[in-house]
Protein backbone atom coordinates (compact mmCIF):
# COMPACT_ATOMS: atom_id res chain seq x y z
CA UNK A 1 0.00 0.00 0.00
CA UNK A 2 1.09 3.63 -0.46
CA UNK A 3 2.28 5.29 2.00
CA UNK A 4 0.33 8.51 4.00
CA UNK A 5 1.82 11.34 5.80
CA UNK A 6 0.63 11.22 9.27
CA UNK A 7 0.31 14.55 9.16
CA UNK A 8 -2.75 13.97 6.58
CA UNK A 9 -4.18 11.83 9.15
CA UNK A 10 -4.27 13.86 11.85
CA UNK A 11 -5.69 16.68 9.77
CA UNK A 12 -8.50 14.24 8.31
CA UNK A 13 -10.15 13.42 11.35
CA UNK A 14 -11.45 10.50 9.37
CA UNK A 15 -12.13 7.33 10.74
CA UNK A 16 -12.73 3.43 9.05
CA UNK A 17 -9.83 3.38 6.57
CA UNK A 18 -6.75 1.48 5.33
CA UNK A 19 -3.78 3.04 5.30
CA UNK A 20 0.41 2.63 5.50
CA UNK A 21 2.09 4.31 7.27
CA UNK A 22 6.15 4.77 7.95
CA UNK A 23 8.51 6.52 10.26
CA UNK A 24 10.11 6.60 13.88
CA UNK A 25 9.36 5.24 17.09
CA UNK A 26 8.54 7.79 19.73
CA UNK A 27 7.29 5.98 23.09
CA UNK A 28 6.40 2.34 22.99
CA UNK A 29 3.87 1.66 26.14
CA UNK A 30 2.05 -1.51 27.58
CA UNK A 31 3.40 -3.64 24.74
CA UNK A 32 0.45 -2.30 23.17
CA UNK A 33 0.72 1.38 22.25
CA UNK A 34 3.17 2.85 19.91
CA UNK A 35 3.87 7.01 19.57
CA UNK A 36 5.19 7.09 15.52
CA UNK A 37 6.49 10.44 14.41
CA UNK A 38 7.28 10.67 10.36
CA UNK A 39 8.47 14.22 10.92
CA UNK A 40 5.20 15.58 8.40
CA UNK A 41 4.53 17.26 11.31
CA UNK A 42 4.89 18.26 15.30
CA UNK A 43 2.08 14.95 16.32
CA UNK A 44 2.91 11.68 16.67
CA UNK A 45 0.27 9.39 15.52
CA UNK A 46 -0.87 6.31 18.02
CA UNK A 47 -0.35 2.46 16.77
CA UNK A 48 -2.21 0.02 18.89
CA UNK A 49 -1.23 -3.37 18.27
CA UNK A 50 -2.81 -6.36 19.37
CA UNK A 51 -1.83 -8.59 22.69
CA UNK A 52 -1.06 -11.83 20.25
CA UNK A 53 2.03 -10.50 19.06
CA UNK A 54 4.79 -11.97 19.26
CA UNK A 55 7.66 -11.65 21.47
CA UNK A 56 10.52 -11.28 19.42
CA UNK A 57 8.67 -8.88 17.67
CA UNK A 58 7.80 -6.21 20.81
CA UNK A 59 11.73 -6.86 21.66
CA UNK A 60 12.59 -4.85 18.38
CA UNK A 61 9.94 -1.88 19.31
CA UNK A 62 11.98 0.64 20.58
CA UNK A 63 12.51 4.00 20.53
CA UNK A 64 14.62 5.30 17.69
CA UNK A 65 13.66 2.26 15.61
CA UNK A 66 11.79 2.60 12.34
CA UNK A 67 8.72 0.97 11.34
CA UNK A 68 6.05 0.34 8.80
CA UNK A 69 2.39 -0.08 9.68
CA UNK A 70 -0.52 -1.09 7.91
CA UNK A 71 -3.87 -0.72 9.47
CA UNK A 72 -7.26 0.94 10.00
CA UNK A 73 -7.78 4.16 11.01
CA UNK A 74 -10.39 4.41 14.46
CA UNK A 75 -11.42 6.61 16.75
CA UNK A 76 -9.62 6.80 19.53
CA UNK A 77 -10.29 5.71 23.00
CA UNK A 78 -7.46 7.28 24.76
CA UNK A 79 -7.02 10.93 25.32
CA UNK A 80 -4.57 13.39 23.63
CA UNK A 81 -5.84 12.39 19.99
CA UNK A 82 -8.69 11.77 18.24
CA UNK A 83 -7.25 9.36 15.61
CA UNK A 84 -5.36 6.14 15.97
CA UNK A 85 -4.31 3.33 13.78
CA UNK A 86 -5.31 -0.31 14.50
CA UNK A 87 -2.02 -2.32 13.24
CA UNK A 88 -3.17 -5.09 11.19
CA UNK A 89 0.43 -5.79 10.39
CA UNK A 90 3.94 -4.24 11.85
CA UNK A 91 7.46 -4.44 10.74
CA UNK A 92 10.60 -3.12 12.13
CA UNK A 93 12.25 -2.14 9.42
CA UNK A 94 15.72 -1.07 11.04
CA UNK A 95 16.46 -1.58 15.00
CA UNK A 96 17.47 0.73 17.29
CA UNK A 97 19.65 -0.43 20.40
CA UNK A 98 18.01 1.06 23.31
CA UNK A 99 21.27 0.59 25.23
CA UNK A 100 23.25 2.23 22.49
CA UNK A 101 21.17 5.16 21.17
CA UNK A 102 22.34 8.63 22.24
CA UNK A 103 19.31 10.29 22.55
CA UNK A 104 16.81 9.08 25.30
CA UNK A 105 13.97 11.55 24.94
CA UNK A 106 12.52 10.41 28.79
CA UNK A 107 14.98 12.55 30.74
CA UNK A 108 14.70 15.71 28.30
CA UNK A 109 18.29 16.07 26.86
CA UNK A 110 19.48 19.87 26.94
CA UNK A 111 20.18 21.91 23.85
CA UNK A 112 23.74 21.83 24.59
CA UNK A 113 24.11 17.47 24.40
CA UNK A 114 21.52 17.89 21.46
CA UNK A 115 24.13 19.93 19.94
CA UNK A 116 27.07 17.11 20.46
CA UNK A 117 24.63 14.69 18.70
CA UNK A 118 23.32 16.63 15.93
CA UNK A 119 23.09 14.39 13.30
CA UNK A 120 20.14 12.78 15.41
CA UNK A 121 18.70 15.67 17.20
CA UNK A 122 16.21 16.60 13.97
CA UNK A 123 14.42 13.44 15.84
CA UNK A 124 13.27 15.67 18.59
CA UNK A 125 10.57 17.74 18.68
CA UNK A 126 12.30 21.28 18.96
CA UNK A 127 14.51 20.56 16.73
CA UNK A 128 11.80 19.02 14.01
CA UNK A 129 9.50 21.99 14.89
CA UNK A 130 12.92 24.67 14.20
CA UNK A 131 14.00 23.15 10.94
CA UNK A 132 10.73 22.65 9.92
CA UNK A 133 9.76 26.60 10.64
CA UNK A 134 13.51 27.28 9.15
CA UNK A 135 12.13 25.76 5.67
CA UNK A 136 9.16 28.00 5.99
CA UNK A 137 10.93 30.75 5.87
CA UNK A 138 13.06 29.83 3.09
CA UNK A 139 10.02 29.23 1.17
CA UNK A 140 8.42 32.45 2.29
CA UNK A 141 11.59 34.94 1.08
CA UNK A 142 11.60 33.21 -1.82
CA UNK A 143 7.71 33.70 -2.73
CA UNK A 144 8.15 37.52 -1.61
CA UNK A 145 10.75 38.23 -3.79
CA UNK A 146 8.99 36.52 -6.65
CA UNK A 147 5.55 37.69 -6.38
CA UNK A 148 7.42 41.33 -6.29
CA UNK A 149 8.75 40.44 -9.46
CA UNK A 150 12.89 40.08 -8.70
CA UNK A 151 15.03 37.79 -10.39
CA UNK A 152 16.84 35.26 -8.01
CA UNK A 153 20.44 35.70 -9.09
CA UNK A 154 23.16 33.22 -8.07
CA UNK A 155 26.11 35.03 -6.67
CA UNK A 156 29.98 33.36 -6.47
CA UNK A 157 30.89 30.96 -3.42
CA UNK A 158 34.84 31.18 -4.61
CA UNK A 159 35.54 34.97 -5.79
CA UNK A 160 38.56 36.76 -5.72
CA UNK A 161 37.22 39.94 -4.14
CA UNK A 162 36.47 41.17 -0.05
CA UNK A 163 33.10 42.54 -0.63
CA UNK A 164 32.99 43.30 2.88
CA UNK A 165 36.83 44.78 3.08
CA UNK A 166 37.06 43.13 6.68
CA UNK A 167 39.37 40.88 5.63
CA UNK A 168 37.55 38.45 7.34
CA UNK A 169 37.84 35.28 5.04
CA UNK A 170 38.39 31.73 4.00
CA UNK A 171 41.29 31.03 1.48
CA UNK A 172 40.66 28.92 -1.08
CA UNK A 173 43.67 26.76 -2.62
CA UNK A 174 44.81 24.03 -4.02
CA UNK A 175 48.56 24.97 -3.50
CA UNK A 176 50.58 22.41 -1.24
CA UNK A 177 50.74 23.91 2.36
CA UNK A 178 54.17 22.08 2.60
CA UNK A 179 55.54 23.13 -0.64
CA UNK A 180 54.13 26.01 -1.95
CA UNK A 181 55.92 27.75 -4.73
CA UNK A 182 57.34 31.12 -3.84
CA UNK A 183 58.24 34.94 -5.84
CA UNK A 184 61.04 36.08 -5.79
CA UNK A 185 60.26 38.21 -2.64
CA UNK A 186 59.14 35.25 -0.08
CA UNK A 187 55.43 35.91 -1.23
CA UNK A 188 53.39 32.89 -1.88
CA UNK A 189 53.10 32.67 -6.09
CA UNK A 190 49.17 32.59 -6.41
CA UNK A 191 49.73 32.44 -10.32
CA UNK A 192 50.43 28.86 -9.64
CA UNK A 193 47.06 27.87 -7.87
CA UNK A 194 44.21 26.81 -9.30
CA UNK A 195 42.38 29.77 -10.59
CA UNK A 196 45.64 32.04 -11.11
CA UNK A 197 45.32 33.92 -8.33
CA UNK A 198 44.23 34.24 -4.96
CA UNK A 199 40.62 33.15 -4.10
CA UNK A 200 38.08 33.08 -1.07
CA UNK A 201 34.90 31.83 0.09
CA UNK A 202 32.57 34.42 -0.53
CA UNK A 203 31.46 36.83 2.63
CA UNK A 204 28.79 38.33 0.87
CA UNK A 205 27.15 38.10 -2.41
CA UNK A 206 26.56 42.25 -3.16
CA UNK A 207 28.82 43.04 -5.47
CA UNK A 208 27.43 40.67 -8.02
CA UNK A 209 23.87 41.32 -7.04
CA UNK A 210 24.70 45.23 -7.73
CA UNK A 211 25.67 44.34 -11.06
CA UNK A 212 22.26 42.28 -11.90
CA UNK A 213 20.30 44.94 -10.38
CA UNK A 214 22.00 47.98 -13.13
CA UNK A 215 20.22 45.20 -15.58
CA UNK A 216 16.70 43.46 -14.15
CA UNK A 217 16.23 46.41 -12.07
CA UNK A 218 15.90 44.08 -8.92
CA UNK A 219 17.78 41.11 -8.03
CA UNK A 220 18.23 39.00 -5.11
CA UNK A 221 21.29 36.38 -3.63
CA UNK A 222 20.23 33.88 -1.26
CA UNK A 223 23.08 31.65 -0.33
CA UNK A 224 26.02 30.55 2.21
CA UNK A 225 28.46 33.00 3.15
CA UNK A 226 31.70 32.57 5.16
CA UNK A 227 32.79 34.82 7.71
CA UNK A 228 36.34 33.74 9.30
CA UNK A 229 35.65 35.92 12.10
CA UNK A 230 36.58 34.67 15.71
CA UNK A 231 33.37 35.58 17.77
CA UNK A 232 31.85 32.51 19.45
CA UNK A 233 29.22 33.90 20.56
CA UNK A 234 25.26 33.03 20.55
CA UNK A 235 25.02 35.08 17.06
CA UNK A 236 27.82 34.21 15.28
CA UNK A 237 28.48 31.36 12.49
CA UNK A 238 31.35 30.66 10.46
CA UNK A 239 29.32 29.77 7.57
CA UNK A 240 25.60 31.51 7.43
CA UNK A 241 23.18 31.93 4.85
CA UNK A 242 22.06 35.92 3.80
CA UNK A 243 19.53 37.03 1.63
CA UNK A 244 20.57 40.11 -0.28
CA UNK A 245 18.34 42.09 -2.44
CA UNK A 246 19.54 44.95 -4.36
CA UNK A 247 17.06 47.25 -6.24
CA UNK A 248 17.88 49.91 -8.75
CA UNK A 249 16.48 53.21 -8.64
CA UNK A 250 15.91 53.06 -4.59
CA UNK A 251 17.08 55.55 -1.76
CA UNK A 252 17.64 54.89 1.43
CA UNK A 253 13.92 54.89 2.33
CA UNK A 254 13.06 52.64 -0.04
CA UNK A 255 15.43 50.41 0.97
CA UNK A 256 14.38 50.62 4.57
CA UNK A 257 10.59 50.31 3.15
CA UNK A 258 11.48 47.08 1.59
CA UNK A 259 13.21 45.47 4.57
CA UNK A 260 10.36 46.30 6.95
CA UNK A 261 7.90 44.77 4.59
CA UNK A 262 10.34 41.14 3.69
CA UNK A 263 10.65 41.19 7.90
CA UNK A 264 7.18 41.43 8.37
CA UNK A 265 6.22 39.37 5.54
CA UNK A 266 7.74 36.42 6.74
CA UNK A 267 6.55 36.57 10.28
CA UNK A 268 3.34 36.71 8.86
CA UNK A 269 3.67 33.69 6.80
CA UNK A 270 5.23 31.68 9.88
CA UNK A 271 2.42 32.65 11.87
CA UNK A 272 0.00 31.30 9.48
CA UNK A 273 1.64 28.08 8.14
CA UNK A 274 3.49 27.11 11.23
CA UNK A 275 1.50 27.74 13.95
CA UNK A 276 2.07 23.71 15.65
CA UNK A 277 5.73 24.58 15.40
CA UNK A 278 5.56 27.90 16.72
CA UNK A 279 2.97 26.86 19.36
CA UNK A 280 5.19 24.06 21.00
CA UNK A 281 8.31 26.33 20.18
CA UNK A 282 7.00 29.25 22.74
CA UNK A 283 5.51 26.50 25.35
CA UNK A 284 9.59 25.76 25.00
CA UNK A 285 10.47 29.08 25.79
CA UNK A 286 8.10 30.15 28.49
CA UNK A 287 9.46 27.32 30.17
CA UNK A 288 13.04 28.17 29.45
CA UNK A 289 11.90 31.88 30.87
CA UNK A 290 10.51 30.61 33.97
CA UNK A 291 14.10 29.47 34.67
CA UNK A 292 15.09 32.95 34.59
CA UNK A 293 15.45 35.42 37.37
CA UNK A 294 11.89 37.86 37.28
CA UNK A 295 13.82 40.84 36.08
CA UNK A 296 15.42 39.04 33.16
CA UNK A 297 12.24 37.63 31.93
CA UNK A 298 10.54 39.14 28.73
CA UNK A 299 7.17 40.34 29.08
CA UNK A 300 6.15 38.85 26.34
CA UNK A 301 5.54 35.32 25.09
CA UNK A 302 6.58 34.35 21.63
CA UNK A 303 3.29 34.27 19.80
CA UNK A 304 2.68 37.61 21.15
CA UNK A 305 6.29 39.07 20.46
CA UNK A 306 5.67 37.87 16.74
CA UNK A 307 2.21 39.30 16.47
CA UNK A 308 3.56 42.98 18.16
CA UNK A 309 6.71 42.74 15.68
CA UNK A 310 4.09 42.44 12.80
CA UNK A 311 1.49 45.09 13.70
CA UNK A 312 3.86 47.94 14.81
CA UNK A 313 5.97 50.58 12.79
CA UNK A 314 9.60 49.78 12.95
CA UNK A 315 11.37 52.57 15.02
CA UNK A 316 13.87 55.03 12.78
CA UNK A 317 15.97 56.92 14.00
CA UNK A 318 19.62 58.10 13.22
CA UNK A 319 23.17 56.58 14.32
CA UNK A 320 23.55 60.52 15.76
CA UNK A 321 20.01 60.09 17.82
CA UNK A 322 21.05 56.52 19.07
CA UNK A 323 24.49 57.31 20.73
CA UNK A 324 22.50 60.24 22.08
CA UNK A 325 19.84 58.07 23.68
CA UNK A 326 22.61 55.45 25.10
CA UNK A 327 24.42 58.57 26.73
CA UNK A 328 21.50 59.70 28.14
CA UNK A 329 20.35 56.35 29.94
CA UNK A 330 20.49 55.23 32.80
CA UNK A 331 22.36 52.26 31.79
CA UNK A 332 25.21 54.59 30.86
CA UNK A 333 25.28 56.71 33.62
CA UNK A 334 25.31 54.06 35.99
CA UNK A 335 28.08 52.46 33.81
CA UNK A 336 26.09 48.87 33.46
CA UNK A 337 27.70 49.14 29.70
CA UNK A 338 31.15 47.34 29.42
CA UNK A 339 31.82 49.74 26.08
CA UNK A 340 32.29 52.95 25.98
CA UNK A 341 29.96 55.15 24.06
CA UNK A 342 30.87 58.09 22.68
CA UNK A 343 29.91 59.35 18.58
CA UNK A 344 32.14 57.08 16.39
CA UNK A 345 31.78 54.04 18.04
CA UNK A 346 30.79 50.97 16.62
CA UNK A 347 27.66 49.99 18.71
CA UNK A 348 28.49 46.94 20.48
CA UNK A 349 25.76 43.94 20.72
CA UNK A 350 24.27 45.36 24.51
CA UNK A 351 24.23 48.60 23.35
CA UNK A 352 21.89 47.61 19.68
CA UNK A 353 20.09 45.31 22.86
CA UNK A 354 19.83 48.41 25.27
CA UNK A 355 17.78 50.23 21.97
CA UNK A 356 15.24 47.71 21.41
CA UNK A 357 14.66 46.04 24.48
CA UNK A 358 14.83 48.63 26.88
CA UNK A 359 14.14 52.25 25.23
CA UNK A 360 12.08 51.18 22.16
CA UNK A 361 11.09 47.65 23.03
CA UNK A 362 10.52 47.18 19.34
CA UNK A 363 12.60 46.45 16.07
CA UNK A 364 14.84 49.94 15.27
CA UNK A 365 16.04 50.79 11.93
CA UNK A 366 19.46 52.93 12.56
CA UNK A 367 20.72 54.69 9.76
CA UNK A 368 23.47 57.39 8.86
CA UNK A 369 26.28 55.67 10.23
CA UNK A 370 30.11 57.19 10.74
CA UNK A 371 31.65 56.58 7.47
CA UNK A 372 34.69 54.80 9.10
CA UNK A 373 32.88 52.35 10.66
CA UNK A 374 31.21 51.20 7.75
CA UNK A 375 31.95 49.69 3.76
CA UNK A 376 33.63 51.44 0.72
CA UNK A 377 30.53 51.19 -0.96
CA UNK A 378 28.10 53.22 1.32
CA UNK A 379 26.65 56.68 -0.37
CA UNK A 380 28.36 59.28 1.15
CA UNK A 381 26.03 61.91 2.81
CA UNK A 382 26.40 65.45 2.46
CA UNK A 383 28.15 66.58 5.67
CA UNK A 384 31.22 64.22 4.58
CA UNK A 385 31.16 62.39 8.16
CA UNK A 386 28.29 59.47 7.72
CA UNK A 387 27.21 57.29 4.92
CA UNK A 388 23.47 56.27 4.10
CA UNK A 389 23.56 52.70 5.92
CA UNK A 390 20.92 51.23 7.97
CA UNK A 391 20.96 48.60 10.15
CA UNK A 392 17.75 46.89 11.51
CA UNK A 393 17.94 45.81 15.11
CA UNK A 394 15.70 43.36 16.80
CA UNK A 395 14.82 42.41 20.31
CA UNK A 396 17.00 39.16 21.44
CA UNK A 397 18.95 39.48 18.50
CA UNK A 398 20.43 42.81 17.78
CA UNK A 399 21.62 43.47 14.21
CA UNK A 400 19.65 41.50 11.77
CA UNK A 401 19.86 43.45 8.82
CA UNK A 402 22.73 45.24 7.62
CA UNK A 403 22.02 47.88 4.55
CA UNK A 404 22.92 51.04 2.58
CA UNK A 405 22.11 52.99 -0.28
CA UNK A 406 25.00 52.80 -2.70
CA UNK A 407 27.33 55.53 -3.78
CA UNK A 408 26.49 55.44 -7.57
CA UNK A 409 29.08 58.29 -8.05
CA UNK A 410 32.06 57.20 -9.37
CA UNK A 411 34.29 60.09 -8.48
CA UNK A 412 33.34 59.73 -4.86
CA UNK A 413 33.38 55.78 -5.12
CA UNK A 414 37.01 55.70 -6.31
CA UNK A 415 38.44 58.47 -3.55
CA UNK A 416 36.82 56.58 -0.62
CA UNK A 417 38.39 53.38 -2.00
CA UNK A 418 41.60 54.64 -2.08
CA UNK A 419 40.89 55.78 1.07
CA UNK A 420 40.21 52.48 2.52
CA UNK A 421 42.87 50.66 0.24
CA UNK A 422 40.75 48.53 -1.50
CA UNK A 423 42.54 47.58 -4.89
CA UNK A 424 40.17 49.93 -7.40
CA UNK A 425 42.79 48.30 -10.75
CA UNK A 426 41.25 44.56 -9.68
CA UNK A 427 37.52 45.72 -9.28
CA UNK A 428 37.38 47.54 -13.00
CA UNK A 429 34.19 45.32 -13.41
CA UNK A 430 32.28 46.45 -10.16
CA UNK A 431 33.31 50.51 -11.28
CA UNK A 432 32.15 49.65 -14.79
CA UNK A 433 28.45 49.75 -13.27
CA UNK A 434 29.30 53.20 -12.49
CA UNK A 435 30.93 54.29 -15.39
CA UNK A 436 28.05 52.93 -17.90
CA UNK A 437 24.93 53.93 -17.06
CA UNK A 438 24.91 54.14 -12.90
CA UNK A 439 21.92 55.06 -10.94
CA UNK A 440 20.91 55.37 -7.37
CA UNK A 441 20.33 51.88 -6.23
CA UNK A 442 20.39 49.93 -2.49
CA UNK A 443 20.13 47.06 -0.70
CA UNK A 444 20.65 44.79 2.06
CA UNK A 445 21.31 41.54 3.95
CA UNK A 446 19.41 40.15 6.11
CA UNK A 447 21.11 36.74 7.93
CA UNK A 448 19.02 33.91 7.76
CA UNK A 449 20.09 31.92 10.68
CA UNK A 450 19.20 35.24 12.50
CA UNK A 451 15.71 35.71 11.18
CA UNK A 452 14.66 31.48 12.50
CA UNK A 453 16.31 32.85 15.70
CA UNK A 454 13.72 35.39 15.81
CA UNK A 455 11.00 33.46 14.56
CA UNK A 456 11.48 30.33 16.77
CA UNK A 457 12.96 32.06 19.84
CA UNK A 458 15.40 29.57 20.31
CA UNK A 459 18.80 31.98 22.03
CA UNK A 460 21.56 29.98 19.99
CA UNK A 461 22.32 30.21 16.69
CA UNK A 462 23.94 26.74 16.72
CA UNK A 463 20.48 25.45 17.04
CA UNK A 464 18.94 27.40 13.87
CA UNK A 465 20.91 25.76 11.21
CA UNK A 466 21.52 21.70 10.85
CA UNK A 467 25.24 21.60 10.88
CA UNK A 468 26.49 24.89 12.59
CA UNK A 469 30.27 25.54 12.06
CA UNK A 470 32.23 28.22 14.22
CA UNK A 471 35.30 28.14 15.97
CA UNK A 472 36.90 25.03 16.46
CA UNK A 473 33.61 23.57 15.15
CA UNK A 474 32.90 21.46 11.94
CA UNK A 475 31.42 18.19 13.16
CA UNK A 476 29.15 16.33 11.27
O1 LIG B 1 26.00 43.61 7.92
P1 LIG B 1 26.60 42.60 6.99
O2 LIG B 1 28.03 42.30 7.15
O3 LIG B 1 26.27 43.18 5.54
C1 LIG B 1 26.73 42.69 4.34
O4 LIG B 1 27.36 41.69 4.18
C2 LIG B 1 26.24 43.49 3.18
N1 LIG B 1 27.04 43.13 1.99
C3 LIG B 1 24.77 43.22 2.95
C4 LIG B 1 24.21 44.00 1.81
O5 LIG B 1 24.05 45.20 1.92
N2 LIG B 1 23.86 43.35 0.72
O6 LIG B 1 25.78 41.25 7.07
C5 LIG B 1 24.38 41.23 6.85
C6 LIG B 1 23.68 40.41 7.90
C7 LIG B 1 23.85 40.91 9.32
O7 LIG B 1 22.96 41.95 9.61
C8 LIG B 1 23.56 39.68 10.12
O8 LIG B 1 22.16 39.46 10.23
C9 LIG B 1 24.13 38.58 9.24
O9 LIG B 1 24.21 39.09 7.93
N3 LIG B 1 25.45 38.16 9.69
C10 LIG B 1 25.73 37.02 10.33
N4 LIG B 1 24.93 36.00 10.71
C11 LIG B 1 25.50 34.96 11.34
N5 LIG B 1 26.82 34.86 11.59
C12 LIG B 1 27.67 35.84 11.21
N6 LIG B 1 28.97 35.72 11.43
C13 LIG B 1 27.12 36.99 10.56
N7 LIG B 1 27.65 38.12 10.04
C14 LIG B 1 26.63 38.82 9.53
MG1 LIG C 1 26.53 44.71 9.55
Amino acid sequence: MKRTKIKDILKKEEFDYKVNIKGWVRSFRNNQFIAVNDGSCMGNIQVVIGLDTDESLIKKINNGASVSVDGTVIASMGRGQKVEIKADSLTVLGECDPEKFPLQLKNRPSLEYLREIAHLRFRTNTFSAVFRVRHSVAYAIHKFFNDRGFVYLHTPIITASDAEGAGEMFRVTTLPFDNAPHNEDGTINFKEDFFGRATNLTVSGQLEAELGAMSFSEVYTFGPTFRAENSNTPRHLAEFWMIEPEVAFNDIFDNMDLAEDLLKYIINYSLENNREDLDFLATRLAEEEKQKPQNERSELGLIEKLEFVLNNKFERITYTEAIQILLDSPAYKKKKFQYDVSWGIDMQSEHERYLVEKHFKKPVIVTGYPKDIKAFYMRQNDDGKTVAAMDILAPGIGEIVGGSQREERLDRLMTRMEEMHIPADEMYWYLDTRRFGTVPHAGFGLGFERMVLFITGMTNIRDVIPFPRTPKNAEF
